[in-house]
């Protein structure tokens, strides 16, 4: 009995302990007929599985509120609807400083595509916390995140424009999180996704292990793409090719070189003589580039003639361009921004009187060019609660509308995320990269920028801390090539070319993270095992006989190259491990 107890309250001690430190990445992308229990058990939520009647849960504005039960499961329901905000509501104590995890699951009584938002009221103001497209006849994911200026008293409530349907709601979860563990969410998760476990051993001829060999491993070549656009300046600036040379970025966007406007300026008289010359320029320094952009459904950034073609003029002239510089550039760059920016605007969906025009797009896209990826790029998604147009659930809803599209099912889809940041909310950004994972999809960082404001430089550290540890996360691109007369929104460095505070905090990351010259030495101990745990990439490793090591390590270390590679899930290895041989 009483060693029942204790383990009952070990289990329970532990089972905080993990609640309240690890973070839950996952989110569900399909509409289901039975809701998940709620993340975190409720976190703060009083009666987050509406299994205790309406206890804790009050209207919002004037809605009416029922407590429903359907196939063994409670929830709420919000009824009589009159305005947006007439829903249902809890009243929550929020601290500043921390950082809120929010999830729910919702479904409306009618319709298919029916946002809905979840909000917080607080004395400074409104906080928008995540957004879902909801269903009816099933329920539906939402996820957000939120912190508050100030602490003190919020009432939680959901909102939708579409006052004629009944918001349901079922395992509502609000998690704080301590800054403390916020960061330590993202030791952990660089730990795991990041980096791996390296052994190695170091025997003689026979076998028999070197206690003490001298170890030195070097990083050749880091495995996570990570780099900045740039211009055509490059090509004529010395001072900025050898800047952005000596960054080893391993990842390039051209800004404006390789887009419709510039490669097209005159209708038929196609030049590609700049972005050739980029091109030739990032392979001689093995930086690959992404594509961007193939055609941009923004109206104002069509090349000039463009605006007064017919539809059938435009359909020929806009395939016909898709052709040519996929055609031109096919291998050459490893991503392809195919309509740009087509959940703000619908350029060509209007101009064509196709709705799907992106997916038609899309579909030529994947025909030119088979194996390379096609992205949607967009801004907002994971920068602002607010944006009812690009929020993570309007971005999955373009993305089924793509791949659903006949031929495109077997097309390789990207996610593109400008991240054209003013004031970050890590809490939002992370929960809405952890909906877009969920896709399985790989997730870039393409514009990544901050507005000049006087924190640019720890917003920037705190976001790029927040986006590297992400496990959804496969590449950034900042947003900061060079212009003398100031860059889009954020440069790295002055007109000399001496690093601004945010060009110092991209060198200390790219240091932290081993992007530079990771180098690790060490000792094989007495069974010659030497473990070390490394960044994914190409290393190379000198091993030499402790007797030899002090007169002439490099002469006479045996030499060997590997690579770290992410552990094979569900695999009983623990650690890449090495043997190396060396004579003694
Ligand atoms: C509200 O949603 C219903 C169900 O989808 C739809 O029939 C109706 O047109 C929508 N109303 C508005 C104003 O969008
Ligand atoms: C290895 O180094 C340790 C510490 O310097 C020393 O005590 C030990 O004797 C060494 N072992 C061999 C086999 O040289
Ligand atoms: C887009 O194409 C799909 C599949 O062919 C079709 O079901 C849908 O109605 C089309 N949508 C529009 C807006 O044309
Ligand atoms: C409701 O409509 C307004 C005006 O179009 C828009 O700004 C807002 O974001 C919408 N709210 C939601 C929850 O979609
Ligand atoms: C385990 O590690 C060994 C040595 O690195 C490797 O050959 C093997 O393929 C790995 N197995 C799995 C299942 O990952």
């Amino acid at each position: 009995m009483v060693l029942q107890l204790l383990c009952s309250i070990i289990f329970l001690y532990t089972g905080l302990g993990a609640n309240a430190l690890s973070y839950d990445y996952s989110a569900h992308i399909e509409c289901v007929r039975k809701p998940e229990k709620a993340q975190y058990g409720g976190g703060i939520i009083t009666n987050p599985e509406l299994d205790n009647g309406l206890k804790g849960w009050s209207r919002f504005g004037y809605a009416k509120l029922l407590h429903k039960e359907s196939e063994g499961n409670r929830f709420i329901v919000a009824h009589s609807r009159n305005q947006p905000y007439d829903s249902v509501s809890q009243r929550l104590y929020l601290q500043k400083n921390n950082f809120y995890t929010f999830s729910a699951w919702i479904q409306v009584s009618k319709g298919n595509h029916v946002p809905v938002r979840a909000t917080f009221k607080t004395k400074n103001g409104f906080k928008h916390a995540g957004s879902v497209v909801a269903q009816s006849h099933c329920w539906s994911f939402l996820k957000g995140g939120l912190t508050v200026d100030e602490s003190g008293v919020a009432d939680l409530y959901f909102e939708s424009n579409n006052t004629s349907v009944d918001i349901w709601a079922d395992s509502i979860s609000l998690q704080p999180f301590t800054q403390k563990q916020w960061k330590s969410h993202q030791y952990h998760s660089i730990q795991k996704v990041r980096k791996s476990n390296v052994r190695i051993r170091v025997v003689d001829r026979r076998g028999d292990p070197i206690e003490n060999a001298t170890i030195l491993i070097e990083r050749n070549k880091p495995n996570f793409p990570f780099g900045c656009a740039i211009n055509k300046l490059i090509l004529t600036n010395p001072a900025y090719k050898s800047w952005f040379t000596s960054k080893k970025f391993t990842v390039t966007t051209f800004e404006d070189e390789m887009k419709w406007y510039s490669n097209e300026p005159t209708q038929g008289k196609e030049d590609y003589s700049i972005s050739d010359q980029m091109l030739s320029f990032a392979k001689g320094q093995q930086i690959s580039v992404r594509g961007h952009n193939v055609v941009w459904d923004d109206p104002q950034y069509q090349p000039y003639w463009v605006k007064s073609l017919s539809g059938q003029q435009l359909y020929s002239a806009a395939t016909k361009r898709l052709n040519s510089v996929m055609g031109k550039y096919k291998g050459q760059v490893i991503a392809w921004d195919v309509v740009n920016e087509n959940l703000h605007n619908k350029f060509f969906e209007t101009q064509l009187r196709n709705g799907n025009a992106s997916a038609e797009f899309y579909n030529l896209a994947f025909g030119a060019d088979s194996s390379t990826i096609m992205f949607l790029n967009e801004y907002n998604t994971i920068e602002s609660p607010g944006d009812s147009l690009a929020n993570p659930t309007q971005y999955l809803k373009k993305l089924k509308e793509i791949q659903s599209f006949p031929g495109n099912a077997n097309g390789k889809l990207g996610i593109g995320l400008e991240s054209h940041f003013d004031v970050p909310n890590l809490a939002y950004i992370r929960s809405s990269i952890d909906v877009l994972a969920a896709t399985g999809l790989p997730v870039w960082i393409t514009e990544l920028d901050v507005k000049s404001n006087s924190n640019q430089a720890k917003y920037l550290d705190d976001i790029l801390r927040e986006l590297f540890s992400h496990p959804g996360i496969k590449g950034i691109v900042m947003w900061a090539s060079w212009h003398p007369q100031g860059c889009w929104a954020m440069c790295l460095t002055d007109n000399n070319f001496k690093n601004l505070p945010t060009g110092d905090v991209v060198d200390k990351l790219m240091a932290e993270w081993g992007f530079l010259n990771d180098v690790v030495t060490g000792q094989a101990n007495a069974f010659g095992f030497y473990d070390a745990s490394l960044f994914h990439g190409d290393y190379q490793v000198r091993v030499a006989h402790p007797a030899q090591f002090k007169n002439s390590f490099f002469s006479t270390a045996t030499s060997h190259s590997f690579k770290v590679t992410p552990l094979v899930v569900g695999s009983r290895n623990r650690s890449n491990s090495l043997v190396i041989q060396i004579s003694d």
